[in-house]
């Protein structure tokens, strides 16, 4: 593998070699040496067309973590905004000398189109495309999953690792919840869990579904409480996109379903919600991408409760992109 687009791509052997590549990663950040010298003399740079907190810092800081040096484009503040073209953005960028391309991008297919095009010979990796893929996202939501799993089994003390390595997330029931017809979140986890062999069960209002689920690895339900009574072993909550909902305000498109209020009493994870899931399987992890909307698709006590990853998987996208780049950049092997 040359790029990194879409979890679709990713093999079930290429998927556990990048998480046990992350562990390792992650084993180094808990050391006083947290700085490796894989990508020096390498420059990443970090192509941001759209917003982002999360995954734009940690590209930077896994990046800059291996040594690499680092560009951040934004198209705010750049010729973009002169009407330039992603080509010539990228004939520019590849004129500079780069090594690699981090690109979010608000229209799905762009990473593709830079990827194959021609306009750059480099590794591209997609932080985010449109309502399409975000692989890093789902890469990290897996790696993060799978310690928990490894923690409830006793296979590792705690989550600074280092866990045991080469087992994948085979019987796992994972809970999708909410927005999945925006949701590029959704997609990449529904691929790549199903790839690791996990259950997955996607819960969502019909409004917020995309057409041709039935095609999709994953199961369909309308009904929360009745797919947490079957004890998931994580609940996904995926935020509400209005941004992308058209005209502004929620509803304002009839996509909404069927107001804020609605949608939280019958799609937001509560604190009584979760109090039932975690009275049937103790073990169950509370899971958001992030950026919430606190009190619309999860509760701040749901959020903040012992059983949330939320913050673990921040941190843990810092050792999951290193891993990516340093099998993308670091040699000829790619990732395989
Ligand atoms: N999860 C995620 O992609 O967050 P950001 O938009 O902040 O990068």
């Amino acid at each position: 593998m040359r790029h990194l687009i879409s979890a679709a791509e990713i093999s079930h052997d290429e998927a556990v070699h990048i998480l046990d590549t992350a562990e390792s990663m992650a084993a180094t950040q808990g050391r006083s040496i947290k700085k490796l010298p894989t990508l020096r003399g390498q420059t990443v740079v970090n192509l941001f067309f759209e917003d982002s907190t999360r995954t734009r810092i940690s590209f930077e800081a896994a990046a800059k973590r291996l040594s690499a040096d680092v560009i951040n484009f934004s198209a705010k503040g750049s010729s973009v905004s002169k009407g330039e073209s992603l080509k010539d953005t990228a004939l520019t960028l590849q004129a500079m000398g780069i090594d690699g391309v981090v690109i979010r991008h608000h229209d799905s297919g762009a990473p593709h189109r830079l990827a194959h095009a021609g306009w750059i010979n480099v590794p591209v990796l997609n932080a985010g495309d449109g309502t399409h893929q975000h692989p890093t996202q789902a890469l990290l939501d897996a790696f993060t999953l799978r310690r928990q799993l490894h923690a409830a089994a006793g296979t590792v003390a705690d989550d600074a690792g280092p866990a045991s390595e080469g087992t994948d997330l085979d019987g796992a029931h994972v809970a999708i919840v909410g927005d999945v017809l925006h949701s590029r979140v959704a997609r990449s986890n529904i691929q790549l869990l199903h790839t690791l062999g996990a259950r997955v069960s996607v819960v969502s209002p019909p409004t917020l579904l995309p057409v041709g689920m039935e095609s999709w690895p994953c199961e369909v339900s309308y009904d929360l409480d009745a797919v947490l009574a079957e004890g998931p072993d994580a609940v996904m909550m995926l935020r509400v996109q209005r941004e992308r909902m058209g005209g502004g305000e929620a509803g304002s498109r009839g996509s909404f379903f069927p107001s804020p209020h609605e949608y939280h009493r019958r799609y937001g994870l509560d604190e009584a919600r979760l109090a039932r899931l975690l009275a049937h399987t103790p073990r169950a992890v509370v899971m958001h991408p992030g950026p919430m909307n606190r009190g619309l698709e999860i509760s701040s006590s749901a959020a903040d409760s012992p059983r949330s990853t939320i913050v673990q998987q921040v941190a843990n996208g810092v050792a999951v992109r290193m891993a990516v780049l340093y099998l993308l950049l670091a040699g000829d092997e790619g990732i395989s």
